[in-house]
C-alpha cells in the first residue's frame, strides 16, 4: 500500500512538472523549443501537410468551419512523442492551407482521457449554452476513463478558443469499456442532431437523435458489414452529390483499425440512404482486399487513417471537405521523427461519380493548394523508350512537388515516377499494365527499417482510359500522396528519405510510352516564407 501511494504521489509529481512544460504556446518547453533554428526545419518535417509542433497527435477531431475559420483539433499527448494523456490540440486556418497553433482545446483530467469527436455550430442555440448574440460551438466527444467509454459534450462561445465541459456529462452512457468516436450533424429534414457512434469491437455503429445534443435517444444500428476483420471507429455519414447530376447519396464512412486493403488501419465507405432513422446500403460491387473480404475502400495506399469530414462548410461553398491521419497503428508509434510524430494529410474535397465499376467515392486534392505553386515546369509528347528518363535539378527535382501527368501507356508494361531517388532510393509512384493498378513502392523509400510493416509496395485497381492514366502526385517531405484518374483511387503513403535524395526520374518498362503531358510545380512550406 505504502508503495503504491508513492508511485502515485511520483506520478501525480511528474504530472505536474509536466504540466508545467505543456504545449500552451505561452508557456514552457513548446515557447523554447519555438525559438530554436530546428523549429519546423527538422528532417523529415512536412512543409505543407499540418503537424503539431511537438509531441504526439493521432485522428483529426472537431472539424468545424465557423466564422471564416476552418478548425482542426486533434488526439494529441502534451506531454511525449507516443500515444498518451489524449486531449484534444487545436489549430485554425482561415484558408485550409496554412495553420495557426492554438493552445490545447481539451485536456485530459483525472484519468479520463479526451477521445476522438466532432463539433457543431449550434446555430439554433438549441443547447442553450450560447448567450443569444452568437451561436456556440459544440464539441461532442468520447471521455475514456475509469473502465468505460462516454460521450461528453463541451462548449465554446468564444470562437473554441476556451471550452467549458457540459455539467451533465456524461450525455450518453451505456457502461461499455468500447463505445466512442461520435460524429454529429444536423439533419434538416427530421429537424433534429444526429450523432454517428462506433461499438468498436461488434463492429456496429449506432444512430442517436437529439433536440439539445445534451438528450439522446436510440435511433438504429448499423453493422457487420463490409471488410468485417479489424474494430470499427471514427465514422462518418454525410451527403454528397453524384457529379454532373443534382442528385445525392448518402455516404457512410467506417474507419477500421486493421485488416485494411494495404494492411492495418485504413478507411472503408458505404454509399445508400439515409432517412434520419436508418441508414440502408445500396451500393454492390465492392472490392476485395488481400483476405478475400469484401469492401469499398476509400484510399489504397497505407497511411490514410481515421479520416472525417469538416462540418458547416457554408452552403455557398457546398464541398464535403475532410482529411485523414497520415499513419497507421501498425507503426504509428515507431515512425521515425522526432520531437513531434505524425501528419495529417492534404484536405480534400469529396464527391460521388459513376464510373465503369458503379459508384464510387472521389477525393480530390482542395484546390486551395494550388496557391503554393511555384513556377510552373511542363511537358508535351515526351516519347520515352524503354528505360528511364533523369530530369535535371534544373528541370524536374525537390523535395516538395505536385506533379500532373496524363500518361499514354503504349507498349509499356510499367510505368511510372522514382521521387527523391537517390544512389540506392527511390520511392515509386507507377501504373502496372497487366494487372491495372496504381501503386505506390516504398521498399527502397529510405529509412524503412524502424518497423517490419512499414516498408512494401501497395497498389489499387485504376482503369485505363483510352489507352492513357491521370495522375495527380503530391510529394511532401516525408509524404506521398497520388490521385489517379482524378481521384478514382488514391494512396497515401509516408516515406522517410535521406535527405540529399532530391532527383525524379520518369521510367518505362517493358517497353515504350509517352507523357502526353505533365505540369509540376515545386510547392513552397506553409510554414516558413
Ligand atoms: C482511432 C482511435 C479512436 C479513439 C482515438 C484514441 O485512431 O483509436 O477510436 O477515439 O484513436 O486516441
Amino acid at each position: 500500500m505504502a508503495k503504491l501511494s508513492i508511485v502515485i504521489a511520483t506520478a501525480c509529481m511528474l504530472h505536474s512538472v509536466l504540466d508545467i512544460f505543456g504545449e500552451d504556446p505561452s508557456t514552457g518547453r513548446l515557447s523554447d523549443y519555438r525559438k530554436t533554428s530546428q523549429y519546423y526545419y527538422e528532417l523529415h518535417r512536412p512543409q505543407f501537410h499540418f503537424t503539431p509542433p511537438m509531441n504526439w497527435m493521432n485522428d483529426p477531431n472537431g472539424m468545424v468551419f465557423y466564422d471564416g475559420e476552418y478548425h482542426l483539433f486533434y488526439q494529441h499527448n502534451p506531454h511525449g512523442n507516443t500515444w498518451g494523456h489524449m486531449s484534444w490540440g487545436h489549430a485554425v486556418s482561415k484558408d485550409l492551407v496554412h495553420w495557426e497553433h492554438l493552445p490545447i482545446a481539451l485536456q485530459d483530467h483525472y484519468g479520463v482521457m479526451i477521445f476522438s469527436g466532432s463539433a457543431v455550430v449550434d446555430f439554433k442555440n438549441t443547447s442553450g449554452f450560447g448567450d443569444g448574440t452568437k451561436p456556440p460551438l459544440v464539441a461532442i466527444y468520447t471521455g475514456h476513463g475509469h473502465g468505460k467509454q462516454t460521450q461528453d459534450i463541451a462548449y465554446s462561445d468564444d470562437r473554441g478558443r476556451t471550452w467549458t465541459k457540459y455539467e451533465g456529462n456524461p450525455v450518453i452512457d451505456l457502461n461499455m469499456a468500447d463505445f466512442r468516436d461520435p460524429k454529429v450533424f444536423w439533419h434538416e429534414a427530421s429537424h433534429k442532431w444526429v450523432m454517428t457512434v462506433s461499438i468498436p469491437l461488434e463492429r456496429k455503429l449506432r444512430f442517436y437523435g437529439s433536440s439539445n445534443l445534451k438528450e439522446w435517444e436510440l435511433l438504429s444500428e448499423f453493422g457487420p458489414a463490409g471488410a468485417v476483420k479489424g474494430i470499427w471507429e471514427c465514422p462518418d455519414l454525410f451527403p454528397l452529390e453524384i457529379e454532373g447530376t443534382h442528385h445525392s447519396k448518402w455516404v457512410l464512412i467506417v474507419n477500421i483499425g486493421s485488416g485494411s486493403i494495404a494492411g492495418g488501419s485504413g478507411c472503408q465507405y458505404f454509399i445508400g440512404e439515409f432517412d434520419g432513422t436508418h441508414f440502408t446500403v445500396d451500393s454492390a460491387s465492392p472490392q476485395s482486399n488481400a483476405s478475400g473480404e469484401q469492401a469499398n475502400w476509400v484510399d489504397h495506399g497505407k497511411d490514410f487513417y481515421a479520416a472525417v469530414s469538416w462540418s458547416d462548410v457554408p452552403k455557398e461553398d457546398g464541398r464535403r471537405l475532410w482529411l485523414g491521419w497520415l499513419s497507421n497503428w501498425q507503426y504509428a508509434n515507431n515512425i521515425p521523427t522526432h520531437p513531434w510524430r505524425s501528419a495529417m494529410s492534404i484536405p480534400r474535397s469529396l464527391t460521388l461519380r459513376g464510373t465503369s465499376q458503379g459508384l464510387r467515392l472521389i477525393q480530390s486534392p482542395a484546390k486551395e493548394l494550388r496557391k503554393l505553386r511555384g513556377k510552373e515546369i511542363a511537358y508535351h509528347e515526351l516519347e520515352i523508350m524503354n528505360g528511364t528518363r533523369t530530369f535535371t535539378e534544373g528541370e524536374l527535382s525537390g523535395k516538395r512537388l505536385e506533379i500532373i501527368a496524363t500518361i499514354e501507356l503504349g507498349s509499356a508494361s510499367e510505368v511510372g515516377f522514382r521521387l527523391r531517388k537517390g544512389k540506392d532510393e527511390a520511392s515509386l509512384v507507377g501504373y502496372d499494365v497487366i494487372r491495372n493498378t496504381l501503386f505506390v513502392d516504398r521498399t527502397q523509400s529510405g529509412d524503412v527499417a524502424f518497423h517490419e510493416d512499414f516498408g512494401g509496395k501497395h497498389e489499387g485497381p485504376l482503369a485505363i482510359e483510352n489507352g492513357h492514366i491521370h495522375l495527380q502526385i503530391f510529394l511532401d517531405d516525408s509524404s506521398i500522396e497520388v490521385f489517379g484518374n482524378l481521384g478514382e483511387t488514391v494512396l497515401s503513403e509516408r516515406i522517410f528519405p535521406s535527405p540529399d535524395n532530391i532527383s525524379v526520374e520518369y521510367f518505362s518498362k517493358g517497353g515504350d510510352s509517352k507523357i502526353s503531358s505533365l505540369r509540376a510545380w515545386n510547392l513552397q512550406s506553409i510554414w516558413h516564407p
